[in-house]
């Protein structure tokens, strides 16, 4: 089977559940490409695949604005092509199933047909940052989980997330962010612990930062991916009207030596609670499953030799 994933990733958390994807899909035979929306040239064919994912971080209940100028981009196909999407956000509320709503309905008039949605909780990139247990439980889980949704993708198993009421008109409404990433893009600033290292201008996604005489500007083009100022090493950029939100520095997604304190630990707690509880259980079912599949196909295999020998 032949895949296609287009993906956009801020700051690495989709990137990791993509490369996941990735390596399960080929461990199970199939031929997997990968294409990284912020890259100009899509130079694939999308009729050669015989699936498609699309997958990205969840910006305010929407998928980010530049997977829309993707998506709006992709041909009219002859025929109907299953298409899974894959999202990752800080937190698990059913109102995030939103975001594939406006996305859906550009790409179903293209002759996309959504087959599979997962959606997955990764550390918060702004807002406030997750402690570095909730953060490797996180992906504890969703390493856990993507094999099983994977194998679903590939035997056609449909599986959609819930939808939420008045989802569409909410949607539209929180599709405010994307004009005002940009409004806000531009009050970007850069504190005096700038080491002038450059990598926030060699890694915007929208190339949107530029240096003139040793000053940096900031464009209309943002789109608060976080990328400049998550993994800015001197935590040197400002991110205007959200500066309090920031997040800064890379998650290690490694078990910590000791517990450290949660500050935010009543925040969208019961949400947490069920999303872990749902994800323990299918990862249960399915060990289940395989452990039967497995001892029917020793027993299988028993029997099969007790025949022979008979003969
Ligand atoms: C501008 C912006 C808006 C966000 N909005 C949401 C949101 O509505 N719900 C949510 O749970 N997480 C939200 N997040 C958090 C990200 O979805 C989450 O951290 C994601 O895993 C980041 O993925 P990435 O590292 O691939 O960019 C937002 C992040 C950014 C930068």
């Amino acid at each position: 089977m032949k895949i296609l994933i287009c993906y956009f990733s801020g700051t690495g958390n989709t990137k990791r559940v993509v490369d996941k994807y990735v390596e399960v899909f080929k461990n199970k035979g199939c031929e997997v490409d990968t294409f990284r929306v912020e890259n100009q040239n899509f130079e694939y064919n999308i009729e050669d695949y015989d699936k498609i994912g699309l997958a990205y971080p969840i910006h305010a209940f929407n998928a980010p604005s530049i997977i829309f100028d993707f998506i709006k981009k992709l041909p009219k196909l002859k025929e109907e092509k299953p298409l899974f999407i894959i999202k990752t956000s800080g937190e698990p509320l059913r109102l995030n199933n939103i975001s594939s709503i406006k996305p859906m309905s550009i790409l179903k008039k293209k002759n996309f047909k959504l087959t599979n949605e997962y959606h997955y909780c990764m550390p918060y990139n702004i807002i406030f940052r997750h402690t570095d247990s909730m953060a490797y439980k996180m992906w504890e889980t969703a390493k856990k989980l993507i094999p099983i949704d994977a194998q679903e993708i590939l035997d056609g198993t449909e599986v959609k997330l819930k939808k939420f009421p008045l989802g569409r008109p909410l949607a539209f409404v929180f599709r405010i962010e994307h004009w005002g990433g940009r409004f806000n893009g531009k009050r970007y600033k850069v504190k005096d612990s700038c080491v002038h290292c450059n990598a926030c201008v060699n890694i915007c996604p929208t190339h949107n930062i530029t240096v003139e005489n040793g000053e940096f500007h900031f464009g209309k083009n943002c789109i608060m991916c976080m990328r400049c100022a998550f993994l800015c090493q001197k935590n040197a950029i400002k991110i205007g009207l959200f500066e309090k939100w920031k997040v800064n520095g890379p998650y290690t997604f490694q078990k910590p030596d000791k517990e450290e304190e949660n500050k935010h630990k009543k925040y969208c707690k019961k949400s947490y609670q069920k999303y872990f509880k749902r994800a323990e259980e299918k990862i249960k079912n399915a060990q289940k499953i395989s452990a039967e599949e497995k001892d029917f196909s020793e027993e299988f295999e028993e029997n099969s030799v007790v025949t022979a020998k008979n003969q």
